[in-house]
This record gives C-alpha cells, structure tokens and sequence, in this order.
C-alpha cells in the first residue's frame, strides 16, 4: 500500500473513529445456510469457484535458493514447485511418470536431480527424466516421453501461483486484479518464510474466511486476546472485485492524530486483511504478514476443512530476541484464531445442520461478509448460466 492510500484511508479511519461508524452495507443480506452444509453447493463452488482458477501456494522466501523445493496437496492436485538453478520456478504434479509414486514429500533442497522413491528414476530441477532405468528395459521410449507433467507457475511481487490443471494458464492481470498495485507496495519478495502450521477442522471451508470479515466480536469472543490491542467495531471496507480488503484499526492508531500526515505509517496502526478470492486470505499484522489458505477436506467433505496458515516476516531473525518476537505472534495468532474462532466454529457447524435457521442474517456492518458470500453466489451463477 502506498502512503497517498495510507493517508487517504488514516483520514477515514480517524474521522470513523472521532463518529463511532465503521463501513455500512446499504443492506442486511440473508446468506442461506445450506450454503454450509449442502453437498450440492460443494460440488458447484469445485466446479466454478475453485475450478481452473489459479492456486496461490506460498511466498517466494520459501524457496529462496536454487534446489528448493516444496510440494502442496491443499487442493487434492499433488503439487510440487522447486527453484531451478537459474532461479525460476518450475511446478509440476508430483507424480513419477514411470508408475505413478509420489516424487517428493513436505519442503526442503535437493542438491542434482529428483530421485523416485520407488525404483530411483532420476528427473532434473526442469522435470526432464535423465535416465530410463534399467536400461533396455524400456525400449522404444525416449526420456523425453515421460517428463513430468508440468504445471503453469507464476511468481508475481512475492506470491506464487501455480494452475493445478496441466496446459491451463495464469492470466497476471487476474490473480490480484484490482489489488496488484498495492500487494506490490508491501515487497514481500524480500520477506522471510517464519513458520507453518497445518490444521484439519470440522466445519465448513468458508467460515475460516468468515472468522476474518468483522471485528464487533472481539470484545466478547476475544477479550482476553486481541481486544486490548484492537479497537472492536471499527473497520474499514472496500471490495476489489471479487477480492476485499478490510482494515481493522490497532488502538495505537489514535497517536496519528498528534502527527503531521507525512509521518503517518497505516501499516504499523493497523491489521489489513486481503481476501483474495476465494481461499486466501494475506493478513498484514502491523509488522508482519500471515498467509492464509483454505480448502475442503475432500470432494465429499462440506463440513471439514484444511487449513494452512504461514507466518512471512520482513527478514529471518538473527537473534533470541527476534525469534521471541516472532514466536510469541504465532502464539498469540493460535490463541486467538484456533482457540477461540475455532473452538466456537465447530458449533457453528453444528448449528449450521441442527434446521434452526435458514439464512444466517449479516448486518449492514458486516459488508466484508456480504461482499465474498455475494462473490461466491455470482461466481456459481455466471459458471452455470
Ligand atoms: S514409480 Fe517412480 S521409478 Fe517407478
Ligand atoms: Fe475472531
């Protein structure tokens, strides 16, 4: 985010803050809560919202060196990035083209080739097979034949994406749309990968984007986490196309109003939350970002999701001291997000199948709310019609 935007959007936030308003929807919006328990819906949001739709798999700082490598199955495709030695990335699905076995597991460097488990047929950082083994077993077949099946990759201002279908390509100017300009601002190429955590939940994939689109409960839910260092109830919306962003005001941010608007640093006063439609959530933590991802459990699973959340931070510590730091984040971040949205989300659920309701009611101060469950409603709509 550039510092005009900073500046232009501390006013409004200040001037929100002095009236006691947070952003208003024109409208209260019935979400229908089949929309969390209906195998239906799951097949559809598979086949229009997620579909042939690009995946953002990570930051580059997680693959920083040449060799690096780390492999995703979030979205049930087997992924599998790695740097090459000229530093670009290569994706490919993580599968040996001989019988099948799985390439590569979890994250790490590979110094020369990529060697199969199974029966050792070796592949080059470019996925081209080196070697059929053993030889003249194979007769009639060139190495070329059987490269692995590569993937469409992008690395654009930090981020990865990569197309899980083979032959299916990346358009750059729709994977952050209208956000582009201001991920860019952030540098997050610079930034390092901290740390990982992997979650399995019982309840359905959207409501850990919910969790995200207000902040009016955190004076009851998070009382005893982040209310003291949020100011609850306050928020400010906008809609990027079907991405959002939605900034939730640290209660430091008042010091701004003794500053001169030069001086004025947004970032540092604020938590910003991107969605980025629709599994992804970049959440900027004053000075630091978490990455979000989520996806169903499984094609039959509307009411259990995977998570995956990763702390990115401006450079890797070099001290006890910043580790601390860092540690006591991610601490604060499963506190808050697992111990409380969580454990009161599985309820959700619960409530969700129990035939209490219908619709679920979002008020006109829940606009983020409004604007993704609305997203993923059009999407469905312009796939079938
Ligand atoms: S399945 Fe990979 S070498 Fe046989
Ligand atoms: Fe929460």
């Amino acid at each position: 985010m550039d510092h005009p935007t900073q500046v232009s959007l501390s006013r409004t936030l200040l001037a929100m803050i002095e009236q006691r308003q947070t952003s208003m929807a024109n409208d209260i919006f019935l979400n229908p809560v089949e929309s969390y328990t209906s195998l239906d819906q799951q097949r559809r949001e598979q086949q229009h919202v997620f579909g042939s739709r690009p995946l953002m798999i990570g930051l580059g700082g997680q693959l920083a060196y040449p060799g690096d490598f780390l492999t995703d199955d979030l979205s049930g495709v087997p992924v599998l990035v790695v740097r090459d030695n000229n530093g670009s990335l290569n994706a490919f699905i993580n599968v040996c083209r001989h019988r099948g076995a799985r390439l590569l597991n979890g994250s790490g460097n590979i110094a020369g080739a990529m060697i199969c488990p199974y029966h050792g047929w070796a592949y080059g950082l470019d996925g081209q097979l080196q070697r059929l083994n053993p030889p003249g077993s194979f007769e009639g077949l060139s190495c070329t034949e059987r490269n692995l099946t590569r993937l469409s990759v992008l690395e654009q201002h930090g981020l990865i994406w990569v197309h899980p279908t083979p032959g299916g390509q990346i358009d750059e100017a729709q994977t952050l749309g209208l956000l582009t300009h201001e991920v860019q601002c952030f540098g997050f190429q610079h930034y390092s990968h901290y740390q990982t955590r992997r979650l399995r939940r019982r309840f359905n994939w959207k409501v850990v984007v919910d969790t995200f689109l207000e902040n009016w409960h955190f004076s009851t839910l998070h009382r005893q986490t982040v209310l003291p260092i949020f100011l609850p109830g306050i928020s400010h919306f906008e809609g990027c196309g079907q991405h959002l962003r939605l900034i939730m005001p640290r209660r430091s941010i008042v010091e701004l109003f003794d500053q001169p608007e030069e001086q004025w640093d947004l970032l540092r006063h604020s938590a910003i939350m991107y969605v980025l439609f629709p599994n992804t959530l970049l959440v900027w933590q004053g000075d630091h970002l978490e990455v979000w991802r989520v996806f169903a459990a499984g094609p039959r699973c509307v009411d259990q999701c995977l998570i995956e959340v990763s702390l990115h931070v401006p450079a890797a510590p070099t001290s006890a001291k910043e580790k601390t730091h860092w540690d006591k984040n991610m601490i604060l971040l499963m506190d808050t997000v697992d111990g409380e949205d969580f454990q009161l989300a599985k309820y959700l659920q619960k409530g969700y199948a129990s035939h209490a309701q219908q619709y679920l009611t979002f008020g006109r101060n829940e606009p983020a709310l409004q604007h993704f469950h609305r997203a993923i409603r059009a999407a469905i709509d312009e796939g079938e019609n």
